[in-house]
């Protein structure tokens, strides 16, 4: 813990001030020791420089586990990718200057990976965990001058009102046994004028949701290792199978929908992901951004920011309520529409269009393989990007899953803006809820 952390923090249980005794380390960083609260008595160790609101990880032990077997498999520092640093701007639409400079929470760090990308853009970073994933984090990043990690439970935050300018929430509030109560929970820790970014699962196949849920029952109570090994096994079997674009075609499609694996292209993230799907105690699959805006408006959030990923949100503290709830929105009724994505998610994406009467509106396909140039696809012939005139489209629409922030900064490189000029298949999908939820409020 650094000491200058002391500003911040207080008393999760009465708000008290809160007094640091130091047992081990220096004037600028505690290694052990011990904060009192003055007025309730209550002690708080401070364990190998993690201060420790909690005293065990309750419901959250398989997260303790996935944690610290992968603590450096999504690490952008150790496995020389910059998939974290994509995922973070994609989920939160931060950018390093937004964060320099800043007090900025991370809700829920886990191993740290968007602690540490918060840390490299120069802002004081503290990030906490219900989970012994603090021993994951505090390893990884405990040494950077600016990073603390809190051992903390999201409904008893130990930190004083209106601190943070930043904070943030990464597939974390959905793993709570209330994802609304625990999104509550950080506004009031936000200083006015500060931002919050979260993203919360929300998928709308109930086969899926159902299947999920039927095998988190199954797997409940049997120990880590035995949970580690049924994905471990599942990846084995499936996982190839799963990246194969018939895969998404009924009937074959029905198999990753009731045995959902991961297929991400590293072996280790593919079983750590789909660990991280099967395990947790809950898992609240059903935040709409229409359900995620109307929490908003309760914690006095407005400018309501829906990005690329469902559900991604990103919203501003307005206590005097001079902002509108949601920011405006793009209007894509007959506009010209080019989905960039010719594979699995691109077959899916056509479905979701026709779902929503936007299919009509497809001018053209293109691909960023060159094998699928030329190719049939969803009644239209796949062209490489680079041969697509500006003047013959309106919007791109992403349809790519894993391609998603590769794709976006290829737009952008070429001038194109995201959200005006290009979106993902989510995005548009949650169009219709926000607009209606702006007009009500307008
Ligand atoms: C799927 S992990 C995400 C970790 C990290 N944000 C990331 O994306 O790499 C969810 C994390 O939420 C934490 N968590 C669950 N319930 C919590 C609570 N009540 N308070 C704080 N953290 C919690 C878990 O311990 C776990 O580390
Ligand atoms: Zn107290």
């Amino acid at each position: 813990m650094k000491s200058d952390l002391l500003q911040w923090i207080c008393c999760p249980a009465c708000k008290g001030d809160l007094a640091l005794t130091v047992a081990a380390g220096d004037a600028t960083t505690v290694a052990e020791g011990t904060l009192t609260c003055a007025p309730c008595g209550h002690t708080y160790p401070i364990v190998r420089g993690v201060p420790r609101f909690v005293a065990h990880d309750g419901y959250v032990k398989t997260f303790s586990y996935e944690w610290n077997k992968w603590s450096r498999v999504q690490f952008d520092p150790a496995n020389g990718r910059t998939e974290s640093e994509e995922t973070f701007t994609e989920k939160t639409g931060f950018t390093p200057a937004d964060l320099e400079g800043r007090l900025v929470l991370d809700v829920g760090c886990g191993a740290g990976r968007f602690l540490e990308i918060a840390s490299r853009w120069g802002a004081r970073a503290i990030g906490i965990d219900f989970s012994f994933a603090v021993e994951a984090s505090q390893t990884n990043l405990g040494q950077r001058p600016n990073v603390d990690v809190i051992q903390a439970d999201v409904f008893h935050l130990p930190f004083r009102d209106e601190v943070f300018d930043i904070i943030f929430s990464i597939g974390v509030l959905h793993h709570t046994r209330d994802t609304r109560e625990a999104f509550l929970r950080l506004p009031r820790h936000l200083k006015n004028g500060g931002q919050i970014a979260v993203w919360l699962y929300y998928y709308t196949d109930q086969l899926y949701n159902r299947a999920s849920d039927f095998w988190r029952r199954v797997v409940r109570g049997w120990p880590n290792g035995a949970i580690y090994a049924f994905c471990w096994t599942l990846c084995l079997l499936f996982s190839r199978l799963y990246s194969q674009p018939f895969m998404s075609r009924r009937p074959w499609g029905h198999l990753r929908r009731v045995l959902p694996v991961n297929t991400h292209p590293d072996w280790h993230w593919r079983v750590l992901d789909t660990f991280d799907w099967y395990s947790p105690m809950y898992q609240d699959k059903d935040c709409s951004p229409e359900r995620v805006a109307s929490w908003c408006r309760e914690g006095q959030l407005h400018d309501v920011e829906i990005l690329s990923f469902p559900t991604s949100i990103r919203a501003v503290k307005d206590v005097e309520n001079t902002r509108p709830l949601i920011k405006a929105l793009p209007d894509l009724h007959n506009r010209r529409l080019v989905v960039f994505g010719a594979g699995a998610a691109g077959v899916l994406a056509f479905e979701e269009l026709r779902k929503m009467g936007l299919a009509h509106q497809v001018v053209g396909v293109c691909d960023n393989d060159p094998a699928k140039a030329g190719k049939a696809f969803e009644g239209h012939t796949v062209t490489p990007f680079a041969a697509l005139a500006r003047d013959s489209y309106d919007h791109i629409v992403i349809a790519s899953q894993y391609g998603l922030p590769a794709i976006s900064a290829q737009l952008r490189d070429s001038g194109l803006v995201d959200k005006q000029d290009f979106f993902s298949i989510g995005f548009v999908e949650n169009l219709g809820p926000l607009l209606r939820l702006a007009r009500q409020d307008a």
